[in-house]
């Protein structure tokens, strides 16, 4: 980027003050709020022109970082002739502020630019992979993780991230599936809400607050077979019962902006469904941000059947688009679609008013330099406190998949084969979508346990097998330079060597699974199992007979089967962050005990995707076992492997029987769910107690069961607590044929257990 202007600029446009007020004013000053703001936006807008004001709906990317195959040209002129409102692909203070001097040096009416960027899981500071985060089952940790990406952010120029992705998915193959939080609906509502007020905290205008832009909306997790891309066709009652709960969260949280998905919605585009954008969004739901369009998504509006591009742009704005990312739609055809009468100049108005309104709300024109501070940067980017935060929210993402016979922890002696792929390597330790993450700074494995065990472990390394030795499949990951790296000898060899390191330990330690590419966009697989060269060399090491630990890396699901016959432990560490080592030996080595618990249900085989635990039931149910004339396969049990929920503890758990205060109840009575948790084992540990209700008898055919609330409690060995669950009528509520949202009375069963498919449970019955 060349240098602009180097001074620090102080622009006039009627700063506001606010005031401190006290709580009980709270609602009458955000009404002054909004009056001062709509008078600064109403008086800005009659100052505009109409090119002005479309040039607002233009998001461009300058390709610091490239997410899509086309990057904008002209960037500098459009940005001084007021055609272009937001940036997106660059940060650092030095590079944002000379993009902003531009904006509010240059342009007519010094409308200073909004800075996005894709900070999914941490900007410089690497969390594990959204799927990972989800299954810590901690919303404290979660919004902490948003907290510390949007300080980063901040201090490099940045005020509005594209995160949190909330779209449910019930199909691994999707690679998508790595960066949201799962399968289930409430718990996605959660997470929704955890992470945009930790990006937004009180308020955009604080120093430390990002504007989250939710994405992708909607129901992109829904693209059939898990194809990138592919078309999503679902009932209205399955989008409103199942995928569309945490969108609805994150507006109720508060969520500035919106992000259109690439796929279609009962049959029309997302970002040129009106449907969609207006009467869900905006009257159903009250959203009050501004909706900008995914990459390039009007123009493959075209591709979808449509139309030209003027056509498709005219039909975003009028469905409620009101940004085009990088396609520049808005910016080439608005202005003819005006003349023609094919849009309103009320229509360009009102999108251009939701941008500058969001502007506002960030404090830009009290400030445009508002994020680029470069002591900022300098204190915030990779600091111990984050780095050692970002350890301590690792530790509590993974999954202990298996555990026989305690072969985990590992004891601080002996001597352990580190082997595989992923054991002495940087690169993979991020996961996907880590735009200003550096890899080199991360902890690989072997630096985390020397780190844990100093001397005290023999550490015997071979590299045994590459990722993949597929060569087809690695030109598809090497989609950026050096993101595969091999090693040229020849398997048979590796192999040799990691077989020679295993002889001479006492316990094998395979780091096998995913690589970064492996997973998010663009990385659709039809098949999830561990790639065949890592797959060789585990059945290789398995017939030594010494304990084998997997330490898995994985941005989806896995198809494990043969992992979980043959391994003695699975440690599911998905792709762990910047601290992926140091949180990975803690937990080996028992420093702390893992209690991650899975959020998306891991198949036995492909076949039987889309696989997850609220499932409906059928009119002819499977009951176990095979069964001719029943929903089920010939070839496989329709359980799978790991279900929702799913996570070992070094320590055991006993649930008691669940106690309810009362099993008759009427209207808005308050039902409370016991149960008594007993930690059996020898270590302390954390627990997720899950709460699932499931109503067999109503109006529609219900999920067999659905998760309605959980606690994370700690107990130490020999303890035990009695675990409440408060159930109101809220809890049973569903969407009936009409959309109505609302319960029906009967017979309730209240499940309460370690994970989705085993539970204790008790039945009520509630009258209206
Ligand atoms: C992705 C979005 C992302 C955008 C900008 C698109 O390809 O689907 O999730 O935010 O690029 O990088």
């Amino acid at each position: 980027m060349k240098k602009y202007f180097s001074s620090r600029l102080v622009i006039a446009v009627m700063p506001f003050c606010v005031a401190l007020t006290p709580f009980n004013k709270v609602l009458a000053q955000a009404k002054t709020e909004d009056a001062k703001m709509n008078a600064y936006v109403k008086g800005l807008m009659s100052k505009m022109t109409l090119d002005e004001k479309i040039g607002q709906l233009n998001l461009v990317t300058i390709g610091a970082a490239t997410t899509g195959s086309v990057v904008n040209k002209g960037v500098e002129e459009n940005i001084k002739n007021g055609s272009i409102g937001g940036v997106f692909g660059v940060w650092g203070t030095t590079q944002t502020r000379q993009i902003q001097d531009i904006a509010v040096k240059n342009s007519r009416l010094h409308i200073p630019l909004i800075f996005g960027l894709d900070v999914i899981h941490g900007h410089r500071t690497i969390f594990p992979i959204p799927l990972g985060m989800s299954a810590t089952w901690d919303m404290g940790l979660i919004k902490q993780s948003a907290q510390i990406a949007a300080k980063e952010a901040t201090g490099e120029g940045l005020n509005w991230v594209f995160s949190p992705m909330v779209d449910i998915a019930r199909d691994p193959r999707w690679g998508r599936i790595s960066e949201g939080s799962g399968e289930d609906p409430w718990y996605g509502s959660q997470v929704a809400k955890a992470m945009v007020q930790g990006y937004q905290g009180t308020s955009m205008k604080d120093a430390d607050a990002v504007m989250a832009c939710v994405k992708h909306f909607a129901l992109y997790g829904g693209a059939e077979a898990g194809r990138e891309y592919n078309t999503v066709d679902m009932s209205r009652i399955k989008m409103y019962q199942d995928y569309l709960p945490p969108y609805k969260a994150a507006v109720d949280a508060g969520a500035g902006s919106f992000m259109s998905s690439f796929n279609t919605v009962d049959g029309v585009p997302a970002t040129v469904n009106q449907w969609l954008l207006t009467d869900l969004l905006r009257k159903q739901w009250g959203f009050k941000g501004f909706v900008v369009s995914d990459y390039t998504a009007v123009n493959e509006v075209t591709d979808h059947g449509l139309g030209d591009l003027q056509t498709v742009s005219a039909l975003a704005l009028k469905a409620g688009l009101d940004m085009d990312m990088v396609g520049e739609g808005f910016l080439k055809t608005l202005k003819n679609s005006l003349t023609q009468k094919k849009i309103t100049q009320q229509e360009i108005d009102l999108a251009c008013r939701r941008v500058l309104e969001a502007k506002y709300k960030l404090g830009l024109f009290d400030n445009p330099y508002k994020s680029m501070d470069a002591d900022k940067e300098a204190k915030e980017e990779l600091s111990t406190a984050n780095r050692a935060a970002a350890r301590e929210i690792t530790k509590h993402s993974f999954v202990l998949l298996k555990n026989d016979n305690q072969t985990l922890p590992l004891k601080k002696g002996g001597s352990i084969a580190l082997v595989g792929p992923l054991a002495d390597n940087h690169r993979d330790m991020l996961g996907t979508w880590v735009i200003a993450g550096e890899w080199q700074k991360s902890v690989s494995v072997m630096e985390g346990i020397k780190n844990v065990v100093g001397n005290n472990v023999a550490i015997n390394y071979a590299m045994g097998a590459n990722i993949t030795e597929d060569s087809l499949f690695i030109k598809r990951l090497n989609f950026g330079p050096g993101m595969v790296s091999l090693d040229a000898k020849p398997a048979n060899e590796l192999l040799k060597e990691a077989v020679d390191a295993a002889k001479k330990s006492d316990v094998i330690v395979a780091v096998v699974g995913e690589s970064q590419s492996m997973s998010g966009e663009s990385s659709s697989r039809s098949d999830i199992d561990i790639p065949e060269s890592q797959k060789n060399m585990l059945k290789e090491l398995s017939k030594l007979g010494k304990p084998m630990v997997i330490v898995l890396f994985n941005g989806r699901p896995l198809t494990l089967t043969w992992e979980d016959k043959h391994a003695n432990a699975i440690l599911d560490v998905w792709a762990p962050g910047t601290e992926a080592g140091n949180a990975i030996a803690d937990v080996l080595f028992g420093d702390y005990n893992p209690a991650g618990k899975l959020t998306a249900t891991f198949p036995r085989s492909v076949g039987q995707i889309p696989i997850y635990y609220n499932h409906k039931n059928t009119g002819r149910p499977y009951k176990g076992g095979p069964s001719k004339f029943r929903s089920n396969y010939l070839d496989i049990s329709n359980d799978p492997l790991y279900p929702f929920g799913y996570g070992l503890s070094y320590t055991t758990f006993n649930y008691s029987a669940v106690s309810v205060n009362k099993t008759k109840l009427k209207g808005n009575e308050t039902l409370t769910a016991n149960v008594t948790v007993t930690n059996t084992g020898k270590y302390a540990g954390e627990e997720v107690v899950q709460l699932y209700i499931s109503d067999p008898v109503a109006s529609i055919s219900r999920s067999v069961k659905e998760l309605k609330g959980y606690q994370k409690i700690s107990l130490q060995p020999g303890a035990s607590k009695q675990v409440s669950f408060t159930i109101t009528p809220e809890q049973l509520k569903f969407y009936n044929t009409q959309l109505k949202y609302d319960w029906e009375p009967g017979e309730f069963v209240v499940e309460i257990g370690t994970n989705s498919a085993d539970t204790h449970n008790a039945s009520v019955w509630w009258a209206k």
